[in-house]
Protein backbone atom coordinates (compact mmCIF):
# COMPACT_ATOMS: atom_id res chain seq x y z
CA UNK A 1 0.00 0.00 0.00
CA UNK A 2 1.33 3.44 -0.57
CA UNK A 3 1.21 6.37 1.57
CA UNK A 4 -2.37 6.66 2.39
CA UNK A 5 -4.50 10.21 2.03
CA UNK A 6 -5.59 11.50 4.40
CA UNK A 7 -9.64 11.81 4.71
CA UNK A 8 -9.40 14.91 6.86
CA UNK A 9 -6.78 17.40 7.49
CA UNK A 10 -7.60 20.95 9.06
CA UNK A 11 -4.27 22.21 7.78
CA UNK A 12 -3.28 22.94 11.31
CA UNK A 13 -2.19 19.36 12.06
CA UNK A 14 -4.95 17.47 13.11
CA UNK A 15 -5.43 14.30 10.45
CA UNK A 16 -7.58 11.52 10.26
CA UNK A 17 -7.12 8.53 8.15
CA UNK A 18 -10.28 6.32 7.04
CA UNK A 19 -9.25 2.39 7.50
CA UNK A 20 -7.76 -0.64 9.23
CA UNK A 21 -5.33 1.13 11.60
CA UNK A 22 -3.14 -2.00 10.79
CA UNK A 23 -2.69 -1.05 7.18
CA UNK A 24 -2.04 2.43 7.89
CA UNK A 25 0.19 2.55 10.79
CA UNK A 26 3.24 1.58 8.67
CA UNK A 27 3.13 4.42 6.64
CA UNK A 28 3.02 7.42 9.19
CA UNK A 29 5.84 9.63 10.89
CA UNK A 30 6.46 8.65 13.75
CA UNK A 31 4.56 10.27 17.11
CA UNK A 32 5.34 11.27 20.81
CA UNK A 33 2.27 9.57 22.55
CA UNK A 34 0.19 7.16 21.78
CA UNK A 35 -3.40 7.35 23.24
CA UNK A 36 -5.85 4.97 22.62
CA UNK A 37 -8.75 3.52 23.60
CA UNK A 38 -9.16 0.15 21.00
CA UNK A 39 -11.60 -2.59 21.41
CA UNK A 40 -12.06 -4.73 24.50
CA UNK A 41 -13.33 -7.85 23.26
CA UNK A 42 -16.66 -8.79 23.82
CA UNK A 43 -17.92 -6.26 26.59
CA UNK A 44 -19.68 -4.02 24.33
CA UNK A 45 -22.33 -5.12 21.93
CA UNK A 46 -21.05 -3.62 18.94
CA UNK A 47 -19.17 -5.71 16.23
CA UNK A 48 -15.98 -3.82 16.43
CA UNK A 49 -15.82 -5.33 19.92
CA UNK A 50 -16.63 -8.81 18.36
CA UNK A 51 -14.38 -9.75 15.93
CA UNK A 52 -12.32 -12.54 17.91
CA UNK A 53 -13.67 -16.09 18.79
CA UNK A 54 -11.37 -16.39 21.71
CA UNK A 55 -9.45 -14.62 23.92
CA UNK A 56 -6.43 -15.91 22.30
CA UNK A 57 -7.38 -14.66 19.27
CA UNK A 58 -7.69 -11.24 20.81
CA UNK A 59 -4.57 -11.14 22.34
CA UNK A 60 -2.99 -12.08 19.00
CA UNK A 61 -4.83 -9.01 17.72
CA UNK A 62 -3.50 -6.95 20.76
CA UNK A 63 0.07 -8.05 19.85
CA UNK A 64 0.74 -7.21 16.34
CA UNK A 65 -1.24 -3.91 17.26
CA UNK A 66 1.61 -3.39 19.96
CA UNK A 67 4.55 -4.41 17.80
CA UNK A 68 3.12 -1.57 14.83
CA UNK A 69 3.00 0.68 17.72
CA UNK A 70 6.21 0.01 18.75
CA UNK A 71 7.90 1.05 15.71
CA UNK A 72 5.63 4.67 15.45
CA UNK A 73 6.59 5.49 18.75
CA UNK A 74 9.58 7.69 19.10
CA UNK A 75 12.26 6.85 21.90
CA UNK A 76 10.87 8.92 24.86
CA UNK A 77 7.69 8.65 23.82
CA UNK A 78 4.46 7.02 26.00
CA UNK A 79 1.86 4.55 25.61
CA UNK A 80 -1.87 4.91 27.05
CA UNK A 81 -3.87 1.62 26.40
CA UNK A 82 -7.58 1.26 27.72
CA UNK A 83 -8.45 -2.23 28.16
CA UNK A 84 -11.43 -3.59 30.37
CA UNK A 85 -11.35 -5.04 33.74
CA UNK A 86 -11.63 -8.47 32.52
CA UNK A 87 -8.76 -8.56 30.08
CA UNK A 88 -6.68 -5.94 31.06
CA UNK A 89 -4.01 -8.02 32.57
CA UNK A 90 -3.76 -10.22 29.75
CA UNK A 91 -3.67 -6.97 27.23
CA UNK A 92 -0.77 -5.46 29.84
CA UNK A 93 1.04 -8.86 29.31
CA UNK A 94 1.23 -8.82 25.85
CA UNK A 95 1.90 -5.04 25.67
CA UNK A 96 4.72 -5.57 27.90
CA UNK A 97 6.26 -7.61 24.84
CA UNK A 98 7.18 -4.33 23.12
CA UNK A 99 7.03 -1.93 26.02
CA UNK A 100 7.88 -1.01 29.27
CA UNK A 101 4.67 -0.89 31.66
CA UNK A 102 4.83 1.70 33.91
CA UNK A 103 1.77 2.20 35.42
CA UNK A 104 -2.14 0.30 35.88
CA UNK A 105 -4.47 3.07 36.04
CA UNK A 106 -7.78 2.44 36.22
CA UNK A 107 -10.55 4.99 35.48
CA UNK A 108 -13.33 4.64 38.32
CA UNK A 109 -17.12 5.92 37.03
CA UNK A 110 -18.50 3.72 40.30
CA UNK A 111 -20.09 6.79 41.44
CA UNK A 112 -22.34 6.75 38.33
CA UNK A 113 -22.24 3.12 38.30
CA UNK A 114 -24.29 3.42 41.85
CA UNK A 115 -26.60 5.93 40.13
CA UNK A 116 -28.09 3.16 38.09
CA UNK A 117 -29.74 1.63 41.15
CA UNK A 118 -31.78 4.44 41.68
CA UNK A 119 -32.58 4.29 37.65
CA UNK A 120 -34.65 1.23 37.76
CA UNK A 121 -32.04 -1.59 37.25
CA UNK A 122 -31.87 -3.68 40.46
CA UNK A 123 -28.68 -3.90 41.51
CA UNK A 124 -29.46 -6.74 44.21
CA UNK A 125 -30.18 -9.52 40.82
CA UNK A 126 -26.43 -9.27 40.00
CA UNK A 127 -25.43 -13.08 41.37
CA UNK A 128 -22.79 -14.35 39.92
CA UNK A 129 -19.74 -11.71 40.27
CA UNK A 130 -19.11 -7.64 40.80
CA UNK A 131 -20.56 -5.09 38.11
CA UNK A 132 -16.92 -3.47 36.03
CA UNK A 133 -17.35 -0.04 37.34
CA UNK A 134 -13.88 0.43 36.25
CA UNK A 135 -12.00 0.91 33.04
CA UNK A 136 -8.21 0.14 32.96
CA UNK A 137 -5.47 2.45 31.20
CA UNK A 138 -1.85 0.47 30.56
CA UNK A 139 0.78 3.38 30.60
CA UNK A 140 3.63 2.04 29.23
CA UNK A 141 7.00 3.47 27.38
CA UNK A 142 9.35 2.49 24.79
CA UNK A 143 11.90 -0.12 25.69
CA UNK A 144 15.16 0.51 24.25
CA UNK A 145 17.50 -2.22 23.82
CA UNK A 146 18.33 -5.15 25.14
CA UNK A 147 19.89 -3.53 28.66
CA UNK A 148 16.28 -2.27 28.98
CA UNK A 149 17.27 1.49 29.38
CA UNK A 150 14.49 3.22 30.25
CA UNK A 151 13.57 6.46 28.00
CA UNK A 152 14.65 8.49 31.07
CA UNK A 153 17.99 7.06 31.18
CA UNK A 154 18.65 7.40 27.11
CA UNK A 155 17.96 11.07 27.94
CA UNK A 156 20.63 11.07 30.51
CA UNK A 157 23.19 9.11 27.89
CA UNK A 158 22.13 10.87 24.60
CA UNK A 159 22.74 14.35 26.28
CA UNK A 160 25.61 13.69 27.39
CA UNK A 161 24.30 14.89 31.20
CA UNK A 162 24.74 11.51 32.79
CA UNK A 163 28.54 12.01 31.56
CA UNK A 164 28.77 15.83 33.34
CA UNK A 165 27.15 14.22 36.18
CA UNK A 166 30.15 11.91 36.88
CA UNK A 167 32.59 13.94 35.69
CA UNK A 168 31.58 16.98 37.71
CA UNK A 169 32.28 14.34 41.22
CA UNK A 170 35.54 13.68 40.17
CA UNK A 171 38.10 16.23 41.52
CA UNK A 172 41.60 15.45 40.60
CA UNK A 173 42.66 15.70 44.55
CA UNK A 174 39.90 13.88 45.47
CA UNK A 175 40.31 10.70 43.61
CA UNK A 176 44.02 10.54 44.23
CA UNK A 177 43.01 10.72 48.42
CA UNK A 178 40.22 8.17 47.69
CA UNK A 179 42.75 5.61 45.71
CA UNK A 180 45.62 5.75 47.91
CA UNK A 181 43.19 5.43 51.15
CA UNK A 182 41.79 2.29 49.10
CA UNK A 183 45.23 0.76 48.90
CA UNK A 184 46.36 1.75 52.40
CA UNK A 185 43.03 0.00 53.30
CA UNK A 186 41.80 2.49 55.99
CA UNK A 187 38.44 4.00 55.83
CA UNK A 188 37.21 7.54 55.68
CA UNK A 189 36.21 7.81 59.29
CA UNK A 190 39.68 6.69 60.55
CA UNK A 191 41.06 9.49 58.51
CA UNK A 192 38.26 12.11 59.41
CA UNK A 193 39.24 10.89 63.05
CA UNK A 194 42.27 12.43 62.60
CA UNK A 195 40.72 15.79 62.19
CA UNK A 196 38.41 16.02 64.85
CA UNK A 197 35.98 19.32 65.53
CA UNK A 198 37.09 21.73 68.41
CA UNK A 199 34.66 19.98 70.61
CA UNK A 200 36.21 16.60 69.75
CA UNK A 201 33.65 15.25 67.25
CA UNK A 202 33.65 13.76 63.59
CA UNK A 203 33.16 16.69 60.82
CA UNK A 204 32.46 15.97 57.17
CA UNK A 205 36.09 16.96 55.90
CA UNK A 206 37.19 14.21 54.42
CA UNK A 207 33.74 13.69 52.07
CA UNK A 208 34.28 17.28 51.00
CA UNK A 209 37.80 16.33 49.74
CA UNK A 210 36.73 13.58 48.42
CA UNK A 211 34.16 15.02 46.29
CA UNK A 212 36.28 18.04 45.69
CA UNK A 213 34.21 20.75 47.57
CA UNK A 214 37.53 21.65 48.88
CA UNK A 215 40.94 20.45 49.72
CA UNK A 216 43.06 19.76 52.80
CA UNK A 217 45.46 22.48 53.93
CA UNK A 218 49.18 21.24 53.67
CA UNK A 219 49.37 20.68 57.54
CA UNK A 220 46.51 17.67 57.18
CA UNK A 221 47.87 16.53 53.95
CA UNK A 222 51.13 15.90 55.72
CA UNK A 223 49.06 14.18 59.00
CA UNK A 224 47.46 12.16 56.47
CA UNK A 225 50.91 10.70 54.64
CA UNK A 226 52.20 10.55 58.38
CA UNK A 227 49.42 8.29 59.54
CA UNK A 228 49.21 5.92 56.31
CA UNK A 229 52.83 5.24 55.89
CA UNK A 230 52.73 4.52 59.79
CA UNK A 231 50.48 1.57 59.21
CA UNK A 232 52.02 -1.18 56.72
CA UNK A 233 56.27 -0.29 56.19
CA UNK A 234 54.68 1.41 52.68
CA UNK A 235 54.58 4.48 51.32
CA UNK A 236 51.28 6.35 50.48
CA UNK A 237 50.46 10.21 49.52
CA UNK A 238 53.88 10.53 47.57
CA UNK A 239 52.14 13.10 45.39
CA UNK A 240 53.51 16.52 45.63
CA UNK A 241 50.83 18.52 47.36
CA UNK A 242 51.48 21.95 46.14
CA UNK A 243 50.98 20.26 42.36
CA UNK A 244 47.91 18.35 43.26
CA UNK A 245 46.48 22.20 44.79
CA UNK A 246 47.69 24.04 41.35
CA UNK A 247 45.41 21.31 39.48
CA UNK A 248 42.38 21.96 41.92
CA UNK A 249 42.77 25.65 41.51
CA UNK A 250 43.21 25.56 38.00
CA UNK A 251 39.58 23.17 37.46
CA UNK A 252 37.91 25.58 40.26
CA UNK A 253 38.64 28.35 37.75
CA UNK A 254 37.25 26.37 34.95
CA UNK A 255 34.47 25.89 37.08
CA UNK A 256 31.76 28.86 35.83
CA UNK A 257 32.61 28.13 32.14
CA UNK A 258 31.79 24.12 33.79
CA UNK A 259 28.75 25.03 34.99
CA UNK A 260 27.10 26.42 32.07
CA UNK A 261 27.97 23.54 29.90
CA UNK A 262 26.56 21.52 32.28
CA UNK A 263 23.70 23.66 32.46
CA UNK A 264 22.94 23.52 28.51
CA UNK A 265 23.51 19.82 29.21
CA UNK A 266 20.60 19.74 31.67
CA UNK A 267 18.37 21.46 29.21
CA UNK A 268 19.16 19.22 26.79
CA UNK A 269 18.22 16.04 28.96
CA UNK A 270 15.01 17.85 30.09
CA UNK A 271 14.18 18.21 26.38
CA UNK A 272 15.08 14.50 26.01
CA UNK A 273 13.21 13.24 28.54
CA UNK A 274 9.68 10.99 28.57
CA UNK A 275 7.38 14.24 28.89
CA UNK A 276 5.66 14.10 32.39
CA UNK A 277 3.98 17.57 33.68
CA UNK A 278 2.00 17.30 36.49
CA UNK A 279 0.12 20.40 38.25
CA UNK A 280 -1.62 20.65 41.08
CA UNK A 281 -4.66 20.18 40.25
CA UNK A 282 -4.07 17.06 38.13
CA UNK A 283 -5.59 13.76 39.30
CA UNK A 284 -1.99 11.91 40.48
CA UNK A 285 -2.75 9.04 41.39
CA UNK A 286 -3.53 5.36 39.51
CA UNK A 287 -7.00 5.75 40.14
CA UNK A 288 -8.62 8.69 38.02
CA UNK A 289 -11.84 10.14 39.12
CA UNK A 290 -14.29 11.25 36.19
CA UNK A 291 -17.61 11.19 35.01
CA UNK A 292 -18.99 9.46 32.37
CA UNK A 293 -19.70 11.43 29.06
CA UNK A 294 -23.36 11.59 28.89
CA UNK A 295 -23.69 13.63 25.71
CA UNK A 296 -22.24 10.27 23.35
CA UNK A 297 -21.83 10.13 19.67
CA UNK A 298 -20.30 7.26 20.04
CA UNK A 299 -21.58 4.39 22.50
CA UNK A 300 -17.84 3.58 24.32
CA UNK A 301 -16.93 7.88 23.86
CA UNK A 302 -14.72 8.80 26.60
CA UNK A 303 -14.93 11.81 29.12
CA UNK A 304 -12.73 14.88 27.55
CA UNK A 305 -11.74 16.19 30.85
CA UNK A 306 -9.91 12.45 31.40
CA UNK A 307 -8.09 12.33 27.97
CA UNK A 308 -7.07 16.19 27.78
CA UNK A 309 -5.34 15.29 31.33
CA UNK A 310 -3.00 12.43 30.04
CA UNK A 311 -2.29 14.53 26.68
CA UNK A 312 -1.27 17.28 28.72
CA UNK A 313 0.44 15.75 31.65
CA UNK A 314 2.91 13.16 28.90
CA UNK A 315 3.44 15.42 25.68
CA UNK A 316 4.57 18.54 24.94
CA UNK A 317 3.21 21.44 22.82
CA UNK A 318 4.80 20.90 20.02
CA UNK A 319 4.28 17.02 20.01
CA UNK A 320 1.62 14.40 17.76
CA UNK A 321 -0.57 12.00 19.20
CA UNK A 322 -2.18 9.30 17.69
CA UNK A 323 -4.86 7.35 18.16
CA UNK A 324 -4.91 5.04 15.95
CA UNK A 325 -8.60 3.44 17.05
CA UNK A 326 -10.07 6.88 17.26
CA UNK A 327 -14.07 6.45 17.79
CA UNK A 328 -15.37 9.84 17.81
CA UNK A 329 -12.46 11.90 17.85
CA UNK A 330 -12.14 12.27 21.86
CA UNK A 331 -8.02 12.43 21.46
CA UNK A 332 -8.31 14.51 18.41
CA UNK A 333 -10.50 17.30 20.11
CA UNK A 334 -8.25 17.36 23.50
CA UNK A 335 -5.08 17.90 21.30
CA UNK A 336 -6.84 20.08 19.21
CA UNK A 337 -7.76 21.84 22.24
CA UNK A 338 -4.19 21.72 23.92
CA UNK A 339 -2.22 23.13 20.74
CA UNK A 340 -1.01 19.90 19.86
CA UNK A 341 -0.48 18.02 16.55
CA UNK A 342 -2.79 14.22 16.21
CA UNK A 343 -3.30 12.01 13.82
CA UNK A 344 -6.35 9.48 14.09
CA UNK A 345 -7.30 6.54 12.50
CA UNK A 346 -10.79 5.03 12.04
CA UNK A 347 -12.20 1.98 10.52
CA UNK A 348 -16.12 3.59 10.54
CA UNK A 349 -16.36 6.23 7.98
CA UNK A 350 -19.38 7.17 10.52
CA UNK A 351 -17.24 7.81 13.16
CA UNK A 352 -14.51 9.58 11.27
CA UNK A 353 -17.42 11.86 9.85
CA UNK A 354 -18.66 12.23 13.93
CA UNK A 355 -14.77 12.84 14.79
CA UNK A 356 -14.84 15.87 11.83
CA UNK A 357 -17.92 17.12 13.00
CA UNK A 358 -16.56 17.37 16.87
CA UNK A 359 -13.72 19.07 15.54
CA UNK A 360 -15.22 21.53 13.72
CA UNK A 361 -17.50 21.77 16.61
CA UNK A 362 -20.58 21.65 14.97
CA UNK A 363 -23.81 19.97 16.50
CA UNK A 364 -24.07 16.90 15.14
CA UNK A 365 -26.85 14.43 14.68
CA UNK A 366 -26.02 11.02 14.97
CA UNK A 367 -28.11 9.68 12.27
CA UNK A 368 -26.63 12.46 9.58
CA UNK A 369 -23.06 11.96 9.22
CA UNK A 370 -21.11 13.69 6.54
CA UNK A 371 -20.28 13.31 3.12
CA UNK A 372 -23.92 11.50 2.98
CA UNK A 373 -22.26 8.41 4.63
CA UNK A 374 -24.39 6.01 6.78
CA UNK A 375 -23.48 4.36 10.28
CA UNK A 376 -22.11 1.43 8.43
CA UNK A 377 -23.88 -1.93 9.62
CA UNK A 378 -21.23 -3.19 12.19
CA UNK A 379 -21.56 -7.07 10.60
CA UNK A 380 -20.55 -5.72 7.32
CA UNK A 381 -17.18 -4.37 8.75
CA UNK A 382 -16.29 -7.19 10.62
CA UNK A 383 -17.87 -10.19 9.53
CA UNK A 384 -19.65 -12.01 11.89
CA UNK A 385 -20.53 -11.51 15.36
CA UNK A 386 -18.98 -13.51 18.17
CA UNK A 387 -20.76 -11.45 20.91
CA UNK A 388 -19.40 -13.12 24.05
CA UNK A 389 -21.56 -13.13 26.99
CA UNK A 390 -23.83 -15.09 30.00
CA UNK A 391 -26.73 -13.65 31.59
CA UNK A 392 -24.54 -11.87 33.86
CA UNK A 393 -23.07 -10.03 31.18
CA UNK A 394 -25.83 -8.88 29.62
CA UNK A 395 -27.33 -7.58 32.78
CA UNK A 396 -24.20 -5.51 33.43
CA UNK A 397 -24.57 -4.70 30.03
CA UNK A 398 -28.48 -3.25 30.63
CA UNK A 399 -26.70 -1.85 33.51
CA UNK A 400 -23.65 0.41 31.17
CA UNK A 401 -26.36 1.29 28.53
CA UNK A 402 -28.94 2.88 31.63
CA UNK A 403 -25.74 4.57 32.67
CA UNK A 404 -22.81 5.45 30.65
C1 LIG B 1 -13.51 1.83 22.04
S1 LIG B 1 -13.82 2.63 20.57
C2 LIG B 1 -13.00 4.20 20.74
C3 LIG B 1 -13.89 5.29 21.29
C4 LIG B 1 -13.15 6.59 21.46
N1 LIG B 1 -12.23 6.52 22.58
C5 LIG B 1 -14.08 7.77 21.68
O1 LIG B 1 -13.91 8.53 22.67
O2 LIG B 1 -14.98 7.99 20.88
C6 LIG B 1 -12.82 1.74 19.44
C7 LIG B 1 -12.94 2.17 17.98
O3 LIG B 1 -11.99 1.43 17.22
C8 LIG B 1 -12.51 1.26 15.91
N2 LIG B 1 -11.75 0.15 15.30
C9 LIG B 1 -11.88 -1.19 15.53
N3 LIG B 1 -10.97 -1.89 14.83
C10 LIG B 1 -10.23 -0.97 14.15
C11 LIG B 1 -9.11 -1.07 13.28
N4 LIG B 1 -8.58 -2.25 12.96
N5 LIG B 1 -8.58 0.07 12.78
C12 LIG B 1 -9.10 1.28 13.09
N6 LIG B 1 -10.17 1.43 13.90
C13 LIG B 1 -10.73 0.32 14.44
C14 LIG B 1 -13.98 0.99 16.14
O4 LIG B 1 -14.75 1.30 15.00
C15 LIG B 1 -14.29 1.90 17.35
O5 LIG B 1 -14.86 3.12 16.92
Amino acid sequence: MSVPTPYYDDGKGIVIYLGDCREILPHLPKVDLVLTDPPYHGVVEESWDNQWASDHEFLSWVNEIGHLLDNQLVDNGTVYFFASPQMAARVEVALSQHFTVIAHAVWNKGAARQGAAGSGVDITALRTYWASNTERVIVAEKRLNAAYLSADQNAQQQSGYWQACEGAKVSVFGQYLKSEFKLAKVTNTQIADLFPSKTGGRTGCVSNWLLGLNVPTAAQYQSMRLFLNGLNGAEYLKENYEELKENYEYLKENYEELKENYEELKENYEELRRPFFMDANDQWGQVWEFAIERDRKHPTQKPLPLISQIVKVSSRPSNTILDPFMGSGTTLVAAQQLGRKAIGIEISQAYCDIAIRRLSQQQLPLTEPLNGSKIEPQEELYGTSTVRGNKEKDFVGKLRKNTD
